[in-house]
């Protein structure tokens, strides 16, 4: 094969990287890999300017608030990186702990349930079209009664998406504009991103990596990974995620009990996120809502995910109590509901009926098992960290393993290990300036390559 064939396989097998000349950063040494920067394949005539000029421009000015946003998203970001290691190293066996997408079959028990609901469509008795844009009732009943069963948590407080991720945007939509948020540091990107996209921040501040008008609840090893909210400044919204991603780390009822009387006296929304919530292993609350008073002050996003290997399918949901109101008293579940019905229209009826089966006792049983593989991933990945001297965290609650680095750059040891091990992990501070000198290993992945990776990592680090 040609070298331009070569770098064209290894690319375009990779995924929707933004392919431009980038410049590989290793804490020794920078080396220039130029890929392509257009149409992979396309043979360009060498008189071709490398500048394109755009014939055409619209009038229309680019939304401010995007412009904001700081080079791509985080996980494009490391699939291009991925890429141009690809370029560098076409024969190298990389393994992919980075991203956190899942890697094993989904259990044929909620396949088949989505199969049947596929054939039924080709049925007159069977073909359904749109449904109920806040999920099919049966669904939102076994939601509501696998999850929070004795919680006082109702059906209809239930609303079926197409993922927490997508959910998380549609709540800021509801908030809208003029509100202020926190987030924990590090956190999950999205709640970030959205936040400056609807803008309610302000401009990036490079000096401290930080976006202007979000407040940053540091959340580090010092602090058992749970903000001192002592030093916490009042927000609308206070994004909240547990088992958290990155860390891994999960707050107890005390430290959650503590959040609530928090957002109470500040007038706050607690944006939960738990789409990690059946990764718990200690007796840590799985649902804001076994808090007593927190249906007043909270709303609970999460996903089938990572229980079921959805990542592709998607399904997720949102719960919104009826006692969480709005300043002048009104339902946010309304608002919400009417953006539901604006901007989403319901989840895919194949996914519900996957969904449904999922909370079958056969379904429950068996994602019980897909999460008891990954779990034991995270094992094998804590064990070998542990066994080289590393101070590690997480794991235990969660499918991520947060390793620290003590003044290292997250981005250098992502580097480094990239480069001597062919094995991709996530920088910490991806995840915001807390999580600068760590890095995430994900436990997504077969368990061959978590093993390979480890075997690696053991070589890098002896
Ligand atoms: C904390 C957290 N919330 C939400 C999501 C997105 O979930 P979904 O696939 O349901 O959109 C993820 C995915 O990685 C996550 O880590």
């Amino acid at each position: 094969m040609s070298l331009q064939g070569q770098l064209s396989a290894s690319i375009s097998s990779s995924s929707s990287a933004f392919l431009a000349p980038s410049v590989f950063i290793n804490s020794s040494r920078a080396v220039n890999v130029s890929v392509p920067s257009k149409r992979l394949g396309v043979c360009r005539c060498v008189a071709t300017p490398t500048e394109e000029v755009t014939a055409y421009k619209t009038t229309v000015s680019r939304n401010a608030n995007i412009a904001k946003l700081q080079a791509g998203y985080l996980f494009p970001e490391i699939a291009r990186r991925r890429a141009a290691h690809l370029v560098k190293y076409p024969d190298a066996k990389v393994i992919s702990l980075g991203i956190g997408d899942t890697t094993e079959p989904i259990p044929e028990v909620i396949t088949s349930a989505m199969a049947q609901r596929s054939y039924a469509l080709s049925t007159v008795e069977g073909y359904s079209g749109y449904g109920a844009e806040q999920g099919e009732r049966p669904v939102r009943a076994a939601i509501a009664s696998t999850f929070y069963k004795d919680l006082g948590i109702e059906e209809d407080d239930i609303f079926v998406s197409d993922g927490a991720k997508c959910d998380i945007s549609r709540l800021q939509v509801v908030f809208g504009s003029d509100v202020t948020v926190a987030v924990q540091d590090p956190s999950y990107p999205a709640y970030v991103d959205s936040s400056v996209i609807l803008g309610q921040t302000g401009l990036y501040q490079k000096d401290i990596q930080k976006y202007a008008n979000i407040e940053y609840m540091k959340c580090s090893p010092e602090n058992g990974f749970f903000p001192d909210l002592s030093t916490v400044a009042r927000t609308d919204i206070i994004f909240f995620c547990s088992p958290n991603n990155p860390t891994g780390s999960a707050a107890t009822r005390e430290q959650l009990t503590q959040l609530v009387q928090f957002a109470k006296d500040n007038g706050s929304i607690i944006v939960y996120d738990s789409a990690y919530a059946m990764y718990m292993s200690d007796d840590n609350p799985r649902s804001i809502f076994e808090i007593p008073g927190a249906k007043e002050v909270a709303l609970e996003t999460a996903s089938f995910s990572k229980y079921a290997g959805f990542t592709g399918v998607r399904l997720g949901w949102t719960v919104i109590p009826k006692q969480l109101l709005f300043s002048d008293g009104f339902p946010v579940a309304k608002d919400f509901n009417r953006i539901v019905c604006t901007c989403f229209n319901g989840a895919s009826n194949i996914s519900q009926a996957g969904g449904l089966a999922c909370l079958s006792p056969e379904g429950l049983k068996a994602m019980h098992e897909v999460i008891g593989f990954y779990k034991e991933n995270t094992q094998i990945i804590m064990e070998t960290f542990n066994s080289l001297g590393f101070k590690v965290y997480g794991g235990t609650n969660a499918p991520y393993v947060w390793v620290h680095f003590p003044g290292q750059s997250s981005w250098d040891v992502f580097a480094e290990i990239l480069e001597k091990t062919h094995v991709v992990t996530t920088p910490g501070s991806g995840f915001g300036p807390g999580g600068e000198g760590f890095i995430r290993v994900s436990a997504f992945g077969h368990r061959e390559n978590v093993l390979e990776a480890c075997r690696r990592f053991k070589q890098l680090y002896k």
